[in-house]
């Protein structure tokens, strides 16, 4: 029995192919860095999509069904939803991803998540909801629903670029819960309530948030290394580095630095950042030189979000944001095998004691 289920193959997969041992990472054949100059989120979709979601769509057809259905969500936003926004916002987003109503199409399910969380953001400025535009992509829309005001044309390629590089990456935890929901033949509105679920813990997708707190606490060049030792003492784990698949540098986490630094030279805090990264794999090296512990995609994605302008308690969000068309790829995927994931425990419990006489 494997306790964390590593190196059980649990399904076939035409979507992503994550080849952690060799670096490689492809989707539907295309490799990471052709999908972010020729595809974008929009295109992603597309081939994600393909043969799941009824006829084929091209990455214009997406771009517009996304928006129409933008549109939708935002006419159907839950009067409710403002109020949720005076909560902390990870409850405010189970809350908006328990909202999809149960017999929504894949493309309702999509446009919910940027429409939502948008006006989640506005409203706890005490501002109202921006009406998306749906002439714009996801990006562009999300970013102007969100800030109040069209976004500069870098922070929404690089917000694209973030969107088209996590999308989908194999049978994350997140990506698995998803599929477990949808082979029960649950509702697609289901399985990313759970996919989100999953997403939200540190060791997945909760990580971006701490990789800027723990910046923030190691504040100087000269504090990195007896900050890392103190934290490796008391066996913390560094937010950002090792994954559980990628045994070599994850081709995600080199585009997201190369995205940032498209930003600008000093998009930032990178060069305490990239400080803290050698110094964090030197040293992660040492304590466990028998593993391959590297950078993973968070670490990047925490400075790219917080360059583009997102407060840190909406990266995950916005993780999720884009993860979500990769859940119901997945999910339709996983419905067409027609098949329930139902595994089998080993029992090592009491046995029944014999009863007196
Ligand atoms: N810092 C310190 N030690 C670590 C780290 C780390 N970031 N990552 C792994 N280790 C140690 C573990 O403590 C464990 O040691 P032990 O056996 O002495 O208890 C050992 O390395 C386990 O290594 P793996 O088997 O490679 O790790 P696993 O597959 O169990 O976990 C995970 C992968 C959860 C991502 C882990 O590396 C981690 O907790 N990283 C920090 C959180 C993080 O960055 N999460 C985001 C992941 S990316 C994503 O999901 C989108």
């Amino acid at each position: 029995m494997k306790a964390g289920l590593e190196g059980v193959v649990a399904a076939e997969t035409v979507l992503t192919h994550v080849d952690g041992a060799r670096g490689i990472w492809w989707l539907r054949g295309h490799a990471l860095d052709e999908l972010i100059a020729d595809h974008g989120f929009e295109g992603a979709i597309a081939l994600l999509w393909e043969g799941f979601a009824g006829e084929a769509l091209t990455r214009e057809q997406i771009r517009s069904t996304l928006g129409a259905a933008r549109i939708a969500a935002f006419e159907r936003l839950p009067a409710w939803l403002a109020a949720a926004s005076h909560r902390p916002l990870g409850d405010a987003m189970r809350l908006l991803f328990a909202a999809i109503p149960e017999a929504s199409t894949p493309a309702a399910v999509a446009a919910a998540v940027p429409v939502g969380l948008a006006s989640l953001l506005r409203a706890r400025e005490g501002k109202p909801p921006v009406a998306p535009d749906p002439s714009l992509a996801t990006a562009a829309d999300f970013l102007r629903m969100a800030m109040g005001a069209p976004a500069a044309a870098p922070s929404i390629a690089a917000l694209d670029a973030y969107l088209t590089t996590v999308i989908d990456n194999g049978l994350a935890a997140s990506t698995f819960a998803a599929r477990v929901i949808a082979s029960t033949r649950a509702s697609l509105a289901a399985a990313v309530l759970g996919g989100y679920g999953a997403l939200t813990g540190p060791l997945h997708g909760g990580a971006p948030g701490p990789v800027l707190d723990m910046l923030d606490e190691i504040g100087s060049i000269e504090n990195i290394d007896p900050w890392l030792e103190q934290a490796l003492a008391r066996g913390d784990r560094l937010m950002g580095f090792g994954h559980r698949i990628w045994k070599r540098r994850d081709p995600r986490a080199d585009a997201l630095k190369a995205t940032l630094r498209r930003l600008g030279p000093d998009a930032g805090r990178i060069v305490l950042a990239e400080e803290v990264e050698r110094r964090a794999l030197a040293a992660l090296r040492r304590r466990k030189p028998d593993l391959v512990l590297e950078t993973n995609v968070e670490f990047y994605t925490s400075l790219l979000l917080e360059a583009i302008g997102l407060p840190r308690d909406a990266f995950t969000p916005v993780f999720a944001l884009a993860r979500t068309p990769g859940w119901i790829a997945h999910a339709l995927e996983q419905q067409k095998t027609g098949r329930l994931i139902r595994p089998a425990a080993a029992y090592v419990g009491p046995r029944p004691q014999p009863r007196a006489a």
